[in-house]
């Protein structure tokens, strides 16, 4: 147990076991393309790790059953995605992660993505907030770090 756990701490953030591979890059918190808000509250209001997990596995799984978005994900590793997208919400929202994926404009580049496909998956993150009970004011505050990403995101 010891041992497994210190083999999967040795992994470098582009190979981690049971994920596909990605090109090499330095994980840094500062990759997550927001700070964090002040104090632990917001972060028990979205029902801690479990609670954000379970938004973000909800949110990714929409956003890739739309048809408005469906062929986007069509080659993406969603263990991966799931994993980053989770940590990068538990971080900005001051819980105890660090982000280890990649930069948003790494992450996101030559996809072509537009304002529709940002409303598509913002829609989905909202009811997958609303289904956890996560109150109105609090899921605002997270969007509001998600908004200033869009540039870095969407293509034009
Ligand atoms: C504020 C909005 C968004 C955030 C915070 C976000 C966050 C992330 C994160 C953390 C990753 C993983 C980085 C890594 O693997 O190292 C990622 C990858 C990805 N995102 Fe986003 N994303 C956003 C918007 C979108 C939108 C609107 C789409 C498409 C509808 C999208 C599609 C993807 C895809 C397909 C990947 C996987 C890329 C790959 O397989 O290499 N993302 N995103």
């Amino acid at each position: 147990m010891f041992i497994a756990l210190l083999i999967m701490l040795a992994q470098p953030p582009h190979a981690v076991p049971g994920e596909e591979a990605v090109a090499p890059y330095a994980a840094s918190n500062a990759n997550a393309g927001a700070s964090p808000v002040s104090g632990r509250a917001l972060f028990q209001t979205f029902g801690g790790k479990a609670g954000i997990d379970r938004i973000v596995a909800a949110t990714v799984d929409a956003s890739v059953a739309d048809p408005r978005t469906s062929d986007i994900f069509k080659a993406t590793d969603l263990v991966r995605l799931k994993r980053t997208l989770s940590e990068q919400v538990c971080f900005i929202l001051a819980g105890p992660c660090d982000y280890t994926g990649r930069d948003m404009k790494t992450a996101h580049r030559d996809m072509g993505l537009q304002t529709e496909d940002l409303t598509a998956l913002i829609e989905h993150l909202q009811v997958a907030m609303d289904i956890e009970r996560v109150p109105f004011a609090a899921q605002n505050k997270l969007l509001a770090k998600l908004a200033p990403m869009k540039r870095v995101i969407v293509e034009r």
